[in-house]
């Protein structure tokens, strides 16, 4: 979900439902507007943010402060009635939230047994009534807002209105991120920074518990007992074109195309040519502290935990350390062994995801070492994890992952290889040869983004496909994971990535003629193990696209289609081979007339568990 708050002396509605555009990734099943002007003027709306903004524009709505939201279901589903802003009864207060109330069931059967009545399904709608419950007692929003909070179990990030106080916005916030962008004679709130970045580009970042008073031309910062705060004014740097389109007809292809740069961004700054050492900003870890790791957990959700099984074949296969390479929503719940001796790296574009900063809190807890890969800067999981390493791939506005799942390789490549130079494991010779290695990447990338026509083509003539496999082993094993993903996540076509050598002990009796197989070849040692598989899956008429490094032009007597991408050392094969299976994904998605960007059902950032 995500939320903006205007006040100031322009018209909020505008700039509210401009913010809420950029903010449209964050879940876009309903959205809505409230605006001050002597009352609280609610407009809200099931489905995309046009309907809102037509329902606005036909309205005489004017006002200069209000709060905005556009909502991904959680609690109750998505309708005019479930959509944000919430009123309380008598409709003098008006909230959006982003999050869960876990005990909304228990707050709303006592409000109820209050006489309170209720208008929707959702879990935000007795926050908004326990405010008014406790306005009631004090005829004060602050000190309301403080009590309620103290009752409410959950994740939040609020902002709120009350008619009797229309010189304010109070925003608070609880494992969701809310931020305050610093105008002149005007402020903004925002869930996130490209909502407000056309209007300013310095920000307070709130954390959990904390909340702000903002009026017109202050903005004052308070803990949960009323103590004042200090906050350092945070300046963002980098620019709203690049949260735009940019003559692409998708974000999803914008980045996609992106990720030369991505890449260079993220890579070159660390691995300076003229020392033999790569430099890695915010990592504290001395040489003894990594002699000392005894195992390493890779955790995240969705594109960003199959990095780590990428990280897993690359550091085992090198320093000989064990890696478990595990999804935060199964690691949190199953009591994993830790101790200070373990390294965790967890893995999230926006640092928020819900369920990976639970396992980071829990791998804290127990002592071990924290390493946060993240995109999003000053994120919860960058704050809260021991070290950062930033992915420098902008901010991803599609929801189906690309640059950044390509920038967290580039950062599993950094820090894989500087555990195996603290190790002793590889040489200054075999350290040279990756480094070149990697600065090639980014040329590698152009030549494949080149061939997207063909894989356009070849998209459009296997779009119908109704059953899709995705093969290979081994790190190309790995990056199939990506593959079927993406196909899923914006084609909605049933795809499965699986082993290529365990695939002859069940899913083999799904292949029939007509099921596409994609074989990935990029792993020279296993091409002729997997080359057979392919011929099995042929054999009994499926059709199969390989993604083979250039040269390996044998796989033509056996593949239908054949996507050659660059050669690499072994070790950086995956971020090359997924650059097709991206395009392919794409392009069969915008054959389908799918709506690439926002996927049905998914959002960009999932802050429930
Ligand atoms: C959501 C997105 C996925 C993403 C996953 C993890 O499910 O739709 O594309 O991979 O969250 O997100 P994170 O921000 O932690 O990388």
């Amino acid at each position: 979900c995500g939320i903006v708050g205007y006040i100031g002396k322009s018209q909020a509605a505008p700039i509210l439902i401009d913010g809420l555009s950029k903010l449209e990734y964050r879940g876009y099943d309903s959205a809505g507007v409230c605006i001050y002007n002597n009352a609280l003027n609610l407009i809200k709306s099931k489905g995309r943010l046009k309907i809102l903004e037509e329902k606005v524009n036909e309205s005489t709505i004017n006002g200069c402060i209000g709060i905005g939201h556009t909502r991904w279901a959680t609690h109750g589903a998505p309708s005019d009635e479930n959509a944000h802003p919430h009123y309380n009864e008598d409709e003098t207060i008006s909230l959006v939230h982003n999050g869960i109330i876990e005990n909304y069931l228990r707050l709303k059967e006592r409000l109820e047994g209050e006489g309170y009545t209720f208008k929707s399904e959702t879990d935000t709608e007795v926050a908004v009534q326990l405010i008014d419950f406790y306005y009631k007692k004090c005829n004060n929003l602050l000190d309301a807002v403080i009590s309620a909070i103290d009752e409410i179990e959950g994740s939040y990030a609020f902002a709120i209105l009350a008619v009797n106080e229309p010189d304010k916005v109070i925003a608070v916030r609880k494992d969701s991120p809310l931020i305050i962008g610093l105008g002149n004679e005007e402020n903004y709130i925002a869930s996130d920074i490209p909502a407000i970045l056309k209007y300013t580009r310095d920000i307070y970042l709130l954390e959990d518990k904390e909340i702000a008073i903002v009026t017109e031309d202050a903005v004052t910062i308070l803990n949960i007992d009323k103590e004042p705060l200090e906050r350092d004014i945070y300046h963002v740097d980098w620019d709203i074109e690049a949260a735009e389109k940019g003559g692409y007809d998708h974000f999803m292809l914008k980045e996609i195309f992106e990720q030369p740069r991505v890449v260079k961004d993220t890579l070159l700054p660390r691995l300076p040519l003229d020392q033999d050492e790569i430099l890695l900003d915010g990592i504290s870890l001395s040489k003894e502290d990594i002699e000392k790791i005894n195992q390493i957990y890779i955790v995240a959700c969705g594109t960003a935990s199959y990095t780590g099984l990428v990280g897993k074949y690359l550091v085992e296969r090198i320093s000989r350390i064990p890696v478990i390479s595990e999804i935060a929503s199964e690691f949190r719940y199953r009591d994993p062994i830790l101790d200070e001796n373990t390294l965790m790296i967890v893995v999230s574009q926006s640092g928020e995801t819900a369920d990976t900063l639970a396992a980071l809190r829990m791998a804290k807890k127990s002592g071990a070492h924290v390493i946060g890969i993240v995109n999003a800067v000053g994120s919860t999981i960058a704050r809260e994890a021991d070290d950062v390493l930033y992915t420098w791939a902008g901010p991803e506005i599609a929801v189906a992952s690309t640059k950044a799942y390509s920038a967290q390789l580039c950062a599993m490549y950094l820090i894989s290889i500087k555990i195996a130079m603290e190790l002793g494991k590889i040489s200054v010779e075999e350290f040279r040869e990756l480094r070149d290695e990697l600065y090639a990447i980014p040329k590698k990338i152009e030549t494949i983004l080149e061939q997207s026509d063909k894989i356009k083509e070849l998209a459009y003539k296997y779009k119908d496909s109704k059953n899709v496999f995705y093969i290979g082993r081994g790190l190309d094993f790995a990056v199939s994971m990506e593959g079927a993903l993406k196909l899923k996540e914006i084609a909605y076509l049933h795809a499965e990535p699986y082993a290529a050598g365990e695939l002859k002990h069940g899913p083999i009796a799904l292949i029939e003629d007509g099921s596409l197989v994609v074989g990935l070849l990029a792993q020279e040692e296993l091409f002729d193990k997997t080359v057979s598989n392919i011929k099995e899956v042929k054999a009994r008429g499926a059709k199969v696209l390989a993604i083979a490094l250039e040269g390996n032009t044998e796989i033509e007597k056996t593949a239908d289609e054949v996507i050659y991408v660059p050669r690499t050392h072994w070790y950086l094969t995956s971020i090359l081979e997924n650059i097709p299976q991206q395009i392919f994904a794409y392009y069969i998605a915008v054959g389908l007339g799918h709506d690439v960007d926002k996927p049905r059902n998914l959002a960009k950032s999932v802050t429930v568990e």
